[in-house]
């Protein structure tokens, strides 16, 4: 069935997105950066990260040769930090199994730490003219609709039988590389730009015409959202040990949240001798983390395992979570 990709292609000649930072290259390293960069993370915040890490590491062995505390401080507040952790192990085993070369066999890109099965296909269409279908997030919910598939996407049975459509609608008997970079491209272009989750530019897509869920004006019920049980909640206090503009981290381990990440040390309960900070809320996908901060002003410099005194402005510099970093800028702003 052609009709569904040609639609896909011609409206990304003309109406898709042709100068992403990552676009306009074949060269996988590239390439692969960005789509690891871009799981479960839109554009627009991606791209300042991006520019910044391929100016840092611009190719295999510069990220094969760094240490993974340099990965993470790149990675500080994109989140989701198994992602870096996964780039870094997986550049190693390309200098270990693949003499240094990013592999072209789709099974060997797939085997990359980080990489499932859509990313490696993104990759392998992008980087090597080798069509595969792929299915993110974005395709999930263009499909969810056009062909009236109700169920979250992420149930086993469902995202089956969309692997199923993906694989049926890829336009590899159009066989031209041109065409699989535009057809791939433009599923992800049109679920990020036009079939959007909320309100939808039904007026302006190419697809209208047969996308079941505008026929039957369904489209604020698909995709069906996740089933939602409420997170379950933690409590933290975090302990700021500070002494002039210095404040003392502590290296998480590196299993588990913010693994490998510098962060303050963690207690149960405010001691008695700290000053607490207005309390906060960070929301985590499987859980929401209620960060009490306390302040305690140190004249001495305790040395305790994994721990460094660090100043304010190296600190906000270093490989720390979004909330670490939120509270060290509002001390910056107190001194
Ligand atoms: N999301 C995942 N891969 C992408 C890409 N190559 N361009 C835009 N958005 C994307």
């Amino acid at each position: 069935m052609i009709v569904f990709a040609d639609a896909i292609i011609s409206w990304q000649k003309r109406h898709g997105r042709h100068d992403l930072p990552w676009q306009n290259t074949s060269d996988p390293y590239a390439i692969w950066v960005s789509e690891i960069m871009l799981q479960q993370t839109q554009v627009g915040a991606v791209i300042g990260y991006y520019g910044k890490f391929m100016q840092r590491f611009p190719n295999i062995h510069i990220l094969a040769s760094a240490t993974q505390e340099d990965v993470l401080q790149q990675w500080s507040g994109l989140g989701y930090y198994s992602r870096a952790r996964n780039l870094y192990s997986a550049a190693q085993k390309i200098m270990d199994s693949f003499h240094g070369r990013f592999p072209n066999d789709f099974d060997d890109i797939l085997s990359l730490p980080g990489i499932g099965r859509s990313t490696a296909a993104a990759i392998s269409t992008f980087a090597f003219n080798q069509p595969m279908p792929i299915l993110d997030g974005n395709v999930k919910r263009v499909f969810a609709r056009y062909f009236l598939i109700e169920g979250w996407p992420s149930l086993p049975n469902i995202e089956k039988s969309m692997w199923q459509i993906a694989v049926r609608e890829n336009p590899v008997g159009l066989n031209k590389a041109e065409n699989a970079v535009a057809y791939t491209q433009g599923l992800m272009d049109l679920g990020a730009t036009v079939c959007t989750r909320s309100q939808p530019k039904c007026h302006i897509c190419p697809i209208k015409k047969n996308c079941q869920a505008h026929l039957k004006n369904q489209t604020n019920l698909l995709p069906t959202p996740k089933p939602r049980k409420t997170l379950p909640e933690r409590n933290t206090t975090m302990l700021i040990y500070m002494n002039a503009n210095e404040v003392m981290l502590e290296k998480r381990a590196s299993k588990g949240i913010w693994g490998g990440l510098w962060s303050f040390p963690e207690v149960d309960s405010a001691p008695i001798n700290g000053e607490i900070l207005p309390k906060f809320t960070h929301t985590f996908t499987h859980f929401k983390l209620h960060i009490e901060p306390v302040l305690i002003k140190s004249s001495h410099q305790d040395n305790m395992p994994n721990t460094l005194w660090i100043t304010l402005d190296e600190a906000i510099e270093s490989a720390i979570p979004t909330p670490v970093r939120n509270i060290l800028q509002s001390l910056n702003s107190k001194n």
